[in-house]
């Protein structure tokens, strides 16, 4: 019959366990010493040793000829019944299917009894953290006081949870996720012993793929010898796991260093003709990022780094041509992305929109600078600095006005700053600039209907002409876009422009293009007062924007 590998390699002796030296040790003393705890938490990542050592810990009190002992025979009826999970005094019970106050008053009563025929009765209880509040008090009192013979384990990824009553009265350990390289000098045995062969490429995905829970690991090993038989190759290997070479995640930082968005958007075009999913791309592009950050700031053969030694000298490489600020950046518009990646009905659209505004970050002549620069006055604002990926990497020019992104950034930084409280909601480069600092209609309407979501209605007003007198407002609207002109939307949003209610009226037109009729009409208080603002001022020369519209939040 065919067993899982995990199981199959499951270790029988405190020797074979790989990582968690504290956990053992400690275990270790406490056999030889006689003295063995009554309760014990066994908290940690899955995956990692909990349940193998409780097996440990009840073979080696329980082992018949020797016990208690740290090393059992293996041989008596109750290490090999142990081995195989049906000793009569060995219970396992499944905290997440018995997690109530019944299971756990029979367990209460179970423990009263003396052991079948081993010195102790051991109670391995598994996802510890599901028994609920009622059956922790129902057992606290068997833990605080149990008969000689009991020893209880608790095993638990979500150590927090159990109730400080039960932990103060059990010895607590916490396992390790294990490292990168046990994971994978580990397999590199089970390998051997199964006659397979893998190269240290393939080993490193597979580990990887484990994320320090070397069960996960193994189950990985289990579906690769499944697909490719006794020889794993990295490459069927890495499509059978959906992760990606370096040399793939590669074709990402090179788009970078050449700031070209249409390499990015090919990128895509050809994840998505391999039939790639682009989730798990994300995923793999954000650990890529945090990677070669992590490489920059620690350098390439730290530990931290879960990856062959080929790969990271790779890592190490790709990360010289970047600064510590730049993979910053990139590994958070990386997370974004893959946090929206979880949710979108168009996964290509959002991976395109983030590979692009990568690019862009990358372009991106350090916000924070030019945002520390508005604190000084104009003429100390020098060319920015860049890190040192200017010397190594061909960035393009300067651009010539600021990038979305950048825009972005200054409106929310604008917002924060209220001067005055007078917010600049919208400061942004147009081509075609309006007359600034005139609050009127057009941009009253346009920003409510916009805040309405109906941008073509929006669209529609800012290609009409706007007359005021007494409580009518009057449109004169270009044929075309009068279907857009609906009067109760515009009452609407002429209520909530000016607290008023407006009768409407729409015509269709000729409008008189460009530049509103010059009104004669005075700037009102606040955007007078929102231009005269020096820091406003400020905003306006570095990044070229202009207001659009004010608003006063105190109002
Ligand atoms: N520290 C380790 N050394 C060697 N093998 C391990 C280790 N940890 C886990 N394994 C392998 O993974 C399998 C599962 O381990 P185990 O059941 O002990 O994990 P666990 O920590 O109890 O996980 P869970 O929280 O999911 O119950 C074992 O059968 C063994 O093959
Ligand atoms: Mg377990
Ligand atoms: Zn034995």
């Amino acid at each position: 019959m065919y067993q899982v590998i995990a199981r199959k390699y499951r270790p029988q002796k405190f020797a074979d366990v790989v990582n968690q030296e504290h956990v053992k040790t400690t275990l270790e003393n406490a056999i030889a010493q006689q003295r063995i705890a009554h309760g014990y938490i066994f908290s940690g990542q899955r995956g990692t040793g909990k349940t193998t050592l409780a097996r440990i810990l009840a073979r080696c009190v329980n082992c018949i000829p020797k016990g208690p002992t740290n090393d059992p025979c293996g041989e008596c009826a109750s290490c090999r019944e142990i081995a195989e999970g049906n000793a009569p005094d060995v219970i396992e019970i499944d905290a997440a299917s018995n997690r109530g106050i019944n299971e756990m008053r029979e367990l209460r009563e179970n423990v009263r009894y003396r052991p079948a025929r081993d010195r102790y009765k051991v109670f391995i209880i598994d996802e510890a953290h599901q028994i609920t509040s009622e059956a922790f008090n129902a057992l606290l009192k068997t833990i605080e006081e149990p008969p000689a013979w009991v020893i209880f384990v608790l095993c638990t990824t979500e150590a927090h949870k159990i109730p400080a009553t039960i932990a103060s009265r059990c010895q607590h350990f916490s396992f390790r996720s294990v490292e990168f390289d046990e994971v994978v000098a580990r397999m590199e045995w089970i390998c051997r012993q199964e006659g397979i062969e893998a190269d240290a490429e393939t080993l490193a995905v597979l580990a990887q793929a484990g994320e320090g829970s070397i069960r996960d690991s193994l189950s990985a090993l289990d579906q690769a010898i499944a697909c490719c038989g006794t020889k794993l190759d990295a490459k069927q290997v890495r499509a059978l796991l959906g992760t990606f070479s370096l040399d793939a995640l590669g074709g990402v930082t090179d788009a970078l260093a050449g700031a070209d968005s249409a390499r990015m958007l090919g990128l895509v075009d050809e994840l998505e003709r391999n039939g790639h999913n682009l989730q798990h791309f994300s995923r793999e592009l954000t650990r890529f990022f945090r990677n070669l950050l992590v490489a920059k700031i620690a350098g390439s053969d730290t530990r931290l780094i879960a990856a062959s030694p080929a790969e990271r000298a790779r890592l190490g490489e790709i990360a010289a041509a970047f600064s510590e600020e730049d993979l910053t950046r990139y590994l958070q518009l990386a997370l974004d992305l893959f946090r929206d990646l979880q949710f979108s009905l168009q996964p290509r659209f959002h991976l395109e929109i983030g590979l692009v505004k990568l690019v862009y970050a990358g372009r991106l002549t350090s916000i924070e600078e030019a945002l520390a620069g508005l604190e000084k006055p104009s003429s100390e604002i020098s060319a920015p600095q860049r890190g040192d990926a200017e010397t190594k990497t061909a960035k393009p020019a300067a651009r010539t006005g600021p990038s979305p992104f950048e825009l972005d950034r200054a409106k929310k930084a604008a917002a924060r700053t209220e001067p005055q409280s007078i917010g600049a909601t919208a400061l942004a480069a147009d081509p075609a600039p309006a007359s600034v600092g005139v609050v009127d209609w057009r941009a009253k309407l346009h920003l409510a209907l916009m805040e309405m979501g109906m941008t073509f209605t929006a669209d529609a007003v800012e290609h009409s002409e706007i007359t005021e007198s007494g409580n009518v407002l009057q449109f004169v609207t270009p044929k075309e876009l009068l279907l857009s002109m609906k009067p109760a939307d515009l009452e609407k949003a002429a209520r909530r422009a000016s607290g008023r209610t407006y009768q409407i009226k729409v015509s269709a037109g000729e409008v008189r293009q460009a530049e509103p009729v010059a009104q004669p009409r005075q700037p009102d208080d606040v955007s007078q007062r929102a231009l005269e603002n020096p820091e406003v001022q400020r905003y306006r020369e570095v990044f070229g924007g202009e207001i659009r519209t004010v608003r006063d939040l105190k109002g």
